[in-house]
């Protein structure tokens, strides 16, 4: 961390005492205020309901400018990271901090591909659930219970366990994926093929029966790889904050990636590409292109809490770089699969235009994230809407994990522990139950 020249001054209203704060400069991005010595200094807190303007912690894994609708991971472009590596690279990039040499790569696709199993005995914990349970509840469980197979990688202070813990992750989340979605279907329970891609062994284990032989298309293996890279991380997100509180207790590296993903379940979040696509249905089955308008003016009316789902996000107040990459990803998806003139497709581009054009979506720097095309394409693919998050979490994985690596590695590291500002009740006493 790098202390700027300059320094902020607090000032108060009332006389009290003015404090000075040091500022800090990152590489790139806004300077940050140190308010670490506040409350000792001043008696108070900050409040920052969301985290609007708090930098709850150090990173060098991703960069965002929101302005400029760039997405950077270790400094190099998402476009040309899709366009040029693939999922593994990219996974290699952001835990260790560079893009592996030909060598390095046939390593750590040898260690990923290793340990794409996961302990049979996971089946039986598998099938408490019911069958028709949502995916995300079945990962959320899955992922947790890994902890309790996996013992030998459960310290989160030893940095072989973490690395080993990271590579299991990264490893067994596709398994897992497709364990949920077979076991939701009723069929066998496919095995990882160590002949495959990480996307293509993916496919295969969610598309392959033992009955018949499977090929996997290169086209949608592409396509899912790609999706992968979209989603390996984006910096302090709510799933990765909520990754790094909970790892900041010390608990194991399974139970931190649950949190994550439970966090990840909401529609506010990575929940919002099964929204996406379910509100498409929504409109196509209420008379498609031609209701966009009066769907539109739903979504203006603030009383109607009705969403332009995969549209607007926190920090892109301009075109999600990945919403490109993944319109073009789409486009080649549809072709191979001659559904050029898939009505959803062509309702999703234009809901997308009239949004685009209109005053409300402008004015509030509204346009589509990722989520928008990313469900059209799993669902071409054949992936049904309820794994969509679950895809979303597998992707992930390896940013979570980076990240909280990251956190633990670094000494200043302390346990996260927000403050508030109380608005209840002043101490009582209590009546007794027959005053009350
Ligand atoms: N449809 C209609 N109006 C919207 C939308 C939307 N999708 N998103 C934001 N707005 C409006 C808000 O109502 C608000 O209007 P106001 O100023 O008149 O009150 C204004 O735009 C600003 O929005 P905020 O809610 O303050 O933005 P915030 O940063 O809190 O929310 C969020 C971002 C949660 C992503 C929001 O845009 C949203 O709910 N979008 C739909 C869900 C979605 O697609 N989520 C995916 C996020 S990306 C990801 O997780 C990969």
């Amino acid at each position: 961390m790098k202390a700027s020249d300059t320094k902020a001054t607090l000032s108060f209203s009332n006389g009290g005492q003015s404090v000075e704060l040091p500022i800090y400069k990152g590489t790139m991005g806004p300077e940050v205020i140190d308010i670490r010595k506040l409350y000792a200094q001043t008696g108070m807190f900050t409040y920052d309901p969301g985290f609007m303007s708090t930098a709850s912690c150090e990173s060098a894994i991703t960069y965002i400018d929101g302005d400029k609708g760039e997405l950077l991971y270790r400094g190099y472009p998402i476009e040309q990271l899709a366009t040029n590596c693939d999922f593994l690279e990219t996974c290699h990039l952001l835990l260790y901090g560079e893009l592996p040499n030909e060598g390095e790569k046939a390593a750590f696709t040898k260690l990923v591909t290793n340990h794409t199993m996961v302990n049979e005995q996971m089946q039986f914990f598998l099938r408490g659930f019911r069958r028709d349970a949502h995916p995300m509840a079945i990962m959320t469980g899955l992922v947790g219970a890994l902890s309790a197979f996996y013992h030998d990688s459960t310290d989160i202070n030893n940095p072989k366990h973490r690395e080993i813990a990271a590579i299991r992750l990264i490893a067994k989340m596709p398994t897992l994926v497709a364990m949920a979605y077979k076991y939701t279907i009723g069929q066998p329970y496919m095995y990882p093929k160590n002949d495959l891609s990480y996307a293509g062994n993916f496919l295969h284990m969610m598309f392959a029966t033992p009955c018949e032989e499977y090929k996997v298309s290169p086209v949608l293996e592409r396509a899912l790889d790609r999706i992968f890279i979209l989603h390996a991380d984006h910096e302090q997100n709510a799933s990765t904050s909520t990754v790094r509180l909970c790892g900041s207790s010390g608990t194991n590296p399974f139970a931190a990636i649950a949190a994550g993903v439970a966090c990840l379940w909401g529609p506010a979040h990575g929940g919002a590409n099964e929204a996406a696509l379910n509100m498409l249905y929504d409109i196509q089955k209420a008379g498609g292109v031609d209701k966009i308008g009066e769907f539109i003016k739903q979504v203006k009316d603030k009383s109607s809490n009705v969403k332009l789902m995969g549209f607007g996000h926190r920090v892109y107040k301009n075109y999600d770089p990945r919403a490109k990459l993944m319109q073009e990803t789409c486009r080649e998806v549809l072709g191979e699969l001659g559904l050029e003139n898939d009505p959803l497709f062509k309702l999703a581009m234009a809901l997308e235009k009239i949004a685009l054009e209109d005053e409300y979506f402008v004015s509030r720097k509204l346009y589509p994230n990722v989520d928008f095309y990313s469900g059209i394409v799993q669902r071409a693919i054949g992936i049904p809407v309820p794994l969509f998050t679950a895809i979303f979490a597998l992707a992930r994985t390896v940013g979570w994990i980076a990240q909280l690596n990251e956190m633990i590695g670094d000494p200043e590291y302390k346990i996260g522990r927000p403050r508030q500002l109380f608005e209840g009740s002043p101490k009582r006493d209590v009546q007794p139950i027959s005053k009350r």
